[in-house]
């Protein structure tokens, strides 16, 4: 099992999930706000996040990640596309949402308050 930990403003949530569930899957299993516009087909980039700690627990990014991350906004060496990065490994994984999954997610769920608005 491992421990990840979603953080977005100020906010975090947590799930505990077996090896080989993806940052996407876990997110859903906790309602986590990351976008997956393209139903975690590796297609869109909304699933982008920053993985701040445990990025060894992660499987490596493969070259069709590697080709729609090119596309994504504010790319960082902690990029990962969350339907495509698995959990591998035991321990805590950290990732950061990005804005541009923040505002992919808020825009597919309008019934949820977008936490970025007072
Ligand atoms: S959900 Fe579209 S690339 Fe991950």
């Amino acid at each position: 099992m491992a421990k990840v930990r979603f953080l977005a403003h100020g906010h975090s949530w947590e799930a505990d999930v077996p090896a080989g569930t993806t940052l996407r899957d876990a997110s859903k299993s906790i309602d986590a706000p990351e976008g997956d516009a393209c139903g975690g087909v590796c297609a869109c980039s909304t699933c982008h996040v920053y993985v701040k700690k445990g990025r060894e627990l992660l499987s490596a990014a493969e070259e069709e990640e590697e080709d729609v991350l090119d596309k994504a906004f504010d790319v960082r060496l902690e990029s990962r596309l969350g339907c495509q990065a698995r959990v591998v490994g035991e321990g805590e994984i950290v990732v950061e949402i990005t804005r541009e999954s923040l505002d992919a997610y808020f825009n597919e769920h309008p019934q949820v308050r977008d936490l970025r608005k007072g």
